[in-house]
């Protein structure tokens, strides 16, 4: 995550826990046409109120999946569910928090029945949650992982008999560049997102042989409400992320969208990449390539650097 000269977001909102109830299926819309890539499928999606997850979601509906997403603020999640129906796309937003195990049972489960099963899973929800480590509070550092690492543990952990069921499928998690290169403050970031490789490597073991395959990305910094402060006007944060991005991404030299991260899930949950699992992605401009050397002001550069 970049330092930022701006203060830092409010946290998110708590939500009140409330399992999901669905109703019965409904009628395919774009969903199930012919000539799109994921026509037919089902796929889940969480923390799809907001940036990643929100435009995995649309990106999916577009290619003509049945999508079914959680997160707990719901007026975004009927919000999103509205935009993916407007546009022609079938989804439907279910509440759930990844913390509760029972929620997120309820989740998956609550997406097959509705749709007829489960054939894609995307575990997306996650927090940044950043202060120097002994600063950090036990009751911090718990919730931090409770989400970003404990979540995509019951994401999988439910969501595997479904796929077991269908005879294979695929889950992506999402882990971050900053499982690679560790910021200060980070070390529960960091912990969660190596804990997320963790489960993503063993889950690739266990279920390789009966057609599952599930792979991390690592998002570079990316434009979402993770990481832009509320309130920040338009133009401050265009001018923000161009001269954040040359500093920062050594290889493309911008920050990423919302819809570049969509577009490399979309591609790991697609048959072409039918020989990628346990594999952790880079989806990050080059951030994590490498980068230009930095010289100390006042010191004579050596030839060559
Ligand atoms: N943006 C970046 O620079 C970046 C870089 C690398 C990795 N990532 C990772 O990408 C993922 C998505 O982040 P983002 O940038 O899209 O941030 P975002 O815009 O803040 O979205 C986070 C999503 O996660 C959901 N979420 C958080 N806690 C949850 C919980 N306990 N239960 C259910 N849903 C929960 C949020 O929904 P509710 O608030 O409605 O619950 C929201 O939909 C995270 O795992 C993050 O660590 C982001």
């Amino acid at each position: 995550m970049p330092a930022s000269p701006f203060s830092r977001r409010a946290a998110l909102s708590g939500a009140v826990a409330a399992a999901a109830t669905v109703a019965a299926a409904p009628r395919a819309r774009a969903a199930d046409a012919p000539g799109r890539r994921f026509a037919g499928k089902v796929v889940l999606v969480t923390g799809a109120t907001s940036g990643i997850g929100r435009a995995t979601a649309k990106a999916f509906a577009a290619e003509g999946a049945r999508v079914g997403f959680c997160g707990r603020r719901r007026e975004l999640g009927r919000e999103v569910e509205r935009e993916i129906r407007q546009a022609g796309g079938e989804a439907t937003y279910l509440h759930a928090d990844v913390r509760e195990a029972e929620q997120v049972e309820a989740f998956v489960d609550g997406v097959a029945r509705r749709y007829g099963g489960l054939d894609i899973a995307f575990n997306n929800a996650g927090v940044e949650r950043s202060k120097p480590l002994h600063e950090m509070t036990v009751a911090e550092w718990d919730d931090a992982l409770a989400t970003n690492e404990r979540g995509v543990f019951l994401g999988v952990k439910y969501e595997i008999p479904h796929l077991l069921r269908r005879g294979g499928g695929v889950i992506v998690c999402t882990s971050s560049a900053g499982a690679e290169r560790v910021r200060p403050g980070h070390a529960a970031y960091a912990a969660g997102k190596r804990g997320v490789e963790g489960i993503v490597r063993a889950a690739a073991m266990d279920y390789g042989d009966r057609g599952v395959r599930i792979n991390a990305i690592r998002p570079g910094t990316t434009d979402t409400p993770l990481v832009r402060p509320a309130g920040v006007p338009d133009a401050d944060w265009e001018a923000f992320k161009k001269a954040w991005g040359p500093l920062n991404v050594a290889g493309l030299r911008r920050m990423a969208t919302a819809r570049d991260i969509a577009a490399a899930v979309l591609a790991l949950a697609g048959d072409e990449l039918g020989y990628v699992t346990g594999a952790e992605i880079a989806v990050d401009g080059g951030a994590t390539a490498g980068g230009p050397q930095v010289w100390p002001q006042g010191f004579p550069k050596p030839p060559g650097v």
